[in-house]
This record gives structure tokens, C-alpha cells and sequence, in this order.
């Protein structure tokens, strides 16, 4: 079938090369210039393992086109996929929806042929409904429907939560072709006995804010247990190992630590919440506002043990921060504890040396002031502290052998709780977690 992306950000470049993958003919629409000559070339331009060398299979064979022109993607194909970003607003918590309204302002009048739309990024409750009546406004005679159809993947699994989804569902108002060319699109993951869920668009819309803020509160969860195992004298790893048997509950999403952060999480559940209020509904989701609380004091709690581990103050310490990315196989570092943790550390007086296997290059850009080594081991060179932030493999692999003849005091704090801690502390390190 045709198709046309709109958006060729980590969402829409991901599924652009996946719809090629079915066997599909894709159009991918991107406004940045840059973005849209990378990946004209089969570039990605964010790191994500795998996709470089689908993108460009489907860019070399021609199953899959780079444009920026919009009328070019209404004569191209009747079916529209909307994975354009839906950021935070700047200074409130509610999500800012201009570049989906101005996918649909611009699409819609350039339709000379009846049409489906089919929203993947994440929307506050209530937009399908709301562009409904736009698109019905902007269409000229043409029968133009729109649906809405969340997208799931997870940086670093993106395309294997593309292709192998644990659910495909589909918010539509009926009467229209949106479950039947959904059904066709992704025919070849229906037919592996992935579930297709058809609900009415409110609902696929708080499908996926559901499902995020109930991660989140999976996550910070784990972390308020984290802080009553640290005032108790408690192993959370373990408590998490033993509820987790629990099918109930599930050892998944249960790793105490730093916390969450990224693009979605933390965007998604302040979203959320304004979107709750809006409705009249914010008491529901008032405990929201304590898992982002918990996941915020998560940040801080770092920064004091990296105090306490160099005898009470930061004040010219030089502290190694092992991670920049927000989780691993990532490059991203919007909105990473990893960073902000360092940013905390350097402006408590502490030269911070930081180092990341992918994320250097997205760091620099965003904090240029921090220090940044070209590996682990420089990181850690003269370190009176040396700090995991991202569960990285290659600090898993990393030997107490390794940097101990480099460091100046041989202190580690386990901001994941991914390392082995008999191993440090039998190479005479003193390990926190
Ligand atoms: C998330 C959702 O998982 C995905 O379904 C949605 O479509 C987009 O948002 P992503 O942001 O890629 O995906 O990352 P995810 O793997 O969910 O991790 C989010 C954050 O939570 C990371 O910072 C990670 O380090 C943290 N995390 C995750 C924990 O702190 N503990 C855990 O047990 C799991």
C-alpha cells in the first residue's frame, strides 16, 4: 500500500522504515532541511540500533522517499501517518500540539482524493475530536477521516516494537475505512497474533498516556521503596527480585536507581495531568505529581551521596560521570538525570569529567560547559568520586583493575544498581548504591 509519514523525527523515521519493511510504498515528509538531506542519503540522524541499515535498504531500493513537499505527499498516497512531535509547552505542563495542527492545516486542503488519517504521536485526550472538525472544515470535496493509532516503541528497541508490537490499537469514530486499512497496513503483525484493539479515539488516546504513566509510577514506585530500604538498611534489588515473581506485579520496569527520564515519561505524565485538569479530573491524577516528585528527589539524593562519598563537599572534587544518555543503546539526552546530575555536581563547586559510548556529541550541544573525555578511563583519570548514571555495557564490563590505577580516591556510587558491588569492594573500593 502507499503511505506517507508525516514527521521523520525518532517516532516517524522508525516507522517509515518499518512500513517499507511490510512490503509497503512510503513517502516520509521532513520540514528540517538538514534532517531531510541525511536521510534522503539513508542517514539517521539519532542513534538507534538497526534502523541505518533498514532505512537505507528501503532508500536504495526506492520503497521508501524523503520529501519536503506537502502537495507531493497528497498525490502520492491516500493514507497520512501524523509522527510529528508533541513537546512540552515551554513553562507549563500541558503538551504543545503546533506541529500536529500544522500537519493538518497544511495536508488537508491539498486533498483532491477522499483520505485517512492516522495519528501516531502522543496526544492529550480528545485531539482526534478536536481535528476531526478541523479536518471536516479544511476538506474540500473530499471525504477525509482521521483515526487514532499509538505507537508504543521504546528508544534502542524501536524497531522490533515496530515490527513485533505487543498490541496494534485503533481509536476511530466507525463507519469509516480505518479499521479496514489498518488491518491491511500491519496485516503481517496481525497475523503473529498481535492483538488489535479497536476502541473509540478517546480511548486509544489514553491508552498510550495510561500506559507511560503507568511505567512512570512503576519506576518511582521502586524509588520511594529505594529511600525506605536506604533509611532502614534494606536491599530494594532484592525486594524488587521478590515482588517481581509476582506475575501481578512483575519484575519489569522495577530497576530503583536515577529514575526515569527521555523525551516521553516525563513529558507524557505532566501532559497528562493538565489534560486531567482541563477535564475536571485532576484529582485523579493527583499522584502523578508525587511520582514525578519522587523521580525529581531521585536526582538530588545523587548529588548528596556524591557529596558524602568525597567527605561533605563538592568544592573542588574531581568527579567521573560514567553516562550522558537518558537509558542505554541511547544517544538521546533530553531530559536525562545523567546530565542534570552533573550539571548539579559542577555547579556545587566539583570539575566533572563526563564520557558516554554514544551521547557525547547530544551532551556538548547541550551542556558545553561540563568537561567530557574520550573514554571511561580518561573520565575517571584524578576522580575522587566515579559516578554510573547510565547502565551502560560497556561500565558493566568495566574492571575495578581497570581504573583503580588512575583514580585519585576510590569511591563508586552505582546510580543504577547494575554493577557487581563484592567485586569493587574486594578490590578495595569503597561501593555505593
Ligand atoms: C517510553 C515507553 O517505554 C514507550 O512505550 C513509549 O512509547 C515512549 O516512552 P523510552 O522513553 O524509549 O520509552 O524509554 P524506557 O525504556 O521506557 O525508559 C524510560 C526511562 O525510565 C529511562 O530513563 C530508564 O532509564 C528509566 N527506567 C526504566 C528506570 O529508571 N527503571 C526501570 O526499571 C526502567
Amino acid at each position: 500500500m502507499r503511505m506517507v509519514v508525516l514527521g521523520l523525527g525518532y517516532l516517524g523515521a522508525t516507522h517509515a522504515a518499518c512500513m517499507a519493511e511490510l512490503g509497503h510504498e512510503v513517502l516520509g515528509i521532513e520540514v528540517i532541511p538538514e534532517k531531510r538531506a541525511q536521510l534522503a542519503a539513508g542517514e539517521v540522524p539519532f542513534y538507534e540500533p538497526g534502523l541505518p541499515e533498514l532505512l537505507r535498504r528501503h532508500i536504495d531500493s526506492g520503497t521508501l522517499r524523503v520529501s519536503d513537499s506537502y502537495a507531493e505527499a497528497a498525490d502520492f498516497a491516500d493514507v497520512f501517518f501524523i509522527a510529528v512531535g508533541t513537546p512540552q509547552k515551554k513553562g507549563e505542563y500541558s503538551a504543545d500540539l503546533t506541529f500536529v495542527d500544522a500537519a493538518v492545516e497544511e495536508l488537508v486542503p491539498l486533498l483532491s482524493r477522499d483520505a485517512l488519517i492516522l495519528g501516531k504521536s502522543t496526544v492529550p485526550v480528545g485531539t482526534t475530536e478536536r481535528l476531526s472538525e478541523r479536518v471536516d472544515d479544511l476538506a474540500k470535496d473530499v471525504k477525509v477521516e482521521i483515526a487514532w493509532n499509538p505507537e508504543f516503541l521504546r528508544e534502542g528497541y524501536a524497531i522490533n516494537d515496530t515490527l513485533h508490537p505487543d498490541r496494534v490499537v485503533l481509536g476511530a469514530f466507525g463507519g469509516g475505512r480505518a479499521e479496514e486499512t489498518c488491518r491491511e497496513i500491519y496485516q503481517k503483525i496481525i497475523d503473529e497474533n498481535t492483538p488489535f484493539l479497536l476502541t473509540d479515539p478517546p480511548t486509544a488516546e489514553l491508552v498510550k498516556t495510561s500506559a507511560n504513566a503507568f511505567l512512570a509510577t512503576k519506576i518511582s514506585f521502586i524509588n520511594a521503596i529505594a529511600e525506605v530500604c536506604e533509611a532502614a538498611g534494606a536491599d530494594v534489588k532484592a525486594i524488587a527480585d521478590a515482588i517481581g515473581y509476582d506475575a501481578r506485579i512483575g519484575r519489569r520496569f522495577l530497576n530503583a536507581g536515577l529514575g526515569f527520564g527521555g523525551g516521553c515519561l516525563p513529558k507524557d505524565i505532566r501532559a497528562f495531568m493538565a489534560r486531567a485538569g482541563e477535564l475536571g479530573a485532576a484529582e485523579a491524577l493527583s499522584f502523578l505529581r508525587e511520582v514525578d516528585n519522587v523521580n525529581m528527589r531521585r536526582r538530588t539524593r545523587m548529588v548528596e551521596v556524591a557529596r558524602e562519598v568525597c567527605g561533605g563537599t563538592l568544592l573542588g572534587k574531581r568527579i567521573a560521570i560514567l553516562g550522558a544518555a537518558f537509558k542505554p543503546e541511547s544517544d538521546d539526552v533530553r531530559d536525562s538525570p545523567a546530565l542534570n546530575v552533573a550539571g548539579q555536581i559542577q555547579l556545587q563547586g566539583a570539575s566533572v569529567s563526563v564520557y558516554d559510548p554514544r551521547a557525547m556529541e547530544n551532551s556538548r550541544r547541550q551542556f558545553p560547559t561540563l568537561d567530557y573525555a574520550t573514554s571511561a578511563i580518561e573520565a575517571c583519570e584524578a576522580a575522587d568520586a566515579v559516578l554510573v548514571l547510565t547502565e551502560w555495557d560497556e561500565f558493566l564490563r568495566l574492571q575495578p583493575s581497570d581504573i583503580s590505577p588512575v583514580v585519585r580516591n576510590k569511591n563508586i556510587v552505582d546510580g543504577r544498581l547494575c554493577l557487581n558491588a563484592a567485586a569493587w569492594k574486594k578490590d578495595g573500593w569503597s561501593y555505593r548504591g
